[in-house]
């Protein structure tokens, strides 16, 4: 994966997710205020305004960025015509590089999420092809999102109360022939409770053709395709 120019994290004493920094591959460093990231995958890059005022979704996180340079090792093109959903896109970086890939995607967060969102997508010139929307797991999924062909999740398992919120979404939205990436970064031996709820409805395994495992591999993120069992 190429280095994005400028790397940040937040301050793990003002994050009320201090699970999500320890043992984090992003070098430690302060941030209080807004700014503005240029991250480069390959061909394809992202300004990116990371953000600690909307919560832990505002930066950059370590699985995001391996499934964004994945997408774009698939080819530039690689997403042309489909509908694309992610779920947590939090900054939105994952969603953002689908849609430079051609998907027509929708960007989808809870409420405090929404703006960074916007604020990226408008930064990025790609507001003809993402539409940014709220989406709180385990609750019904707004009508006007329409049945994703693709879906993307990067770092979404952390919060153990949301892990059968996190399911149910799926359950909801997974058809037979939806494409799902997931991208997981392993910190505690409680995420293994996800997993247990989601093996009663999804099967798994890595992605087949991903040269970069071995890198990523040695932080603990894996690189998944669900289906439907
Ligand atoms: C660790 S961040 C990852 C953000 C982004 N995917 C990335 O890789 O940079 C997890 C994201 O999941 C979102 N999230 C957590 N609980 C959620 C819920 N119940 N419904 C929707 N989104 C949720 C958070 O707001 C946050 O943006």
């Amino acid at each position: 994966m190429s280095s994005p120019n400028r790397r940040t994290s937040f301050d793990s004493d003002e994050d009320p997710f201090d699970c999500l920094l320890q043992n984090e591959i992003v070098p430690e460093q302060s941030i209080t205020a807004a700014e503005t990231l240029e991250l480069s995958f390959s061909n394809v890059t992202i300004q990116l305004v990371i953000d600690p005022s909307p919560g832990c979704g505002g930066r950059a996180w370590p699985a995001g960025e391996v499934l964004a340079q994945y997408l774009v090792k698939q080819g530039p093109n690689s997403l042309q015509g489909k509908n694309v959903l992610e779920l947590g896109s939090g900054t939105g970086l994952v969603g953002l590089v689908a849609a430079r890939l051609g998907g027509t995607v929708w960007l989808t967060d809870q409420a405090p999420l929404l703006n960074i969102m916007r604020e990226n997508v408008a930064l990025n010139d790609l507001s003809s092809l993402c539409t940014v929307a709220e989406l709180n797991w385990g609750e019904a999924i707004p009508t006007e999102i329409p049945q994703p062909e693709v879906i993307l999740l990067a770092d979404c398992v952390y919060f153990e109360p949301a892990f059968p919120l996190l399911v149910q979404t799926l359950c909801d939205l997974v058809k037979e022939d939806t494409e799902v990436l997931f991208c997981y970064k392993k910190r505690r031996k409680a995420d293994k409770r996800f997993f247990t709820l989601l093996k009663k409805h999804f099967k798994w395994k890595d992605v087949p053709d991903d040269p970069a495992r071995a890198t990523y591999s040695r932080e603990a993120i894996s690189l998944l395709w669900l289906s439907r069992c």
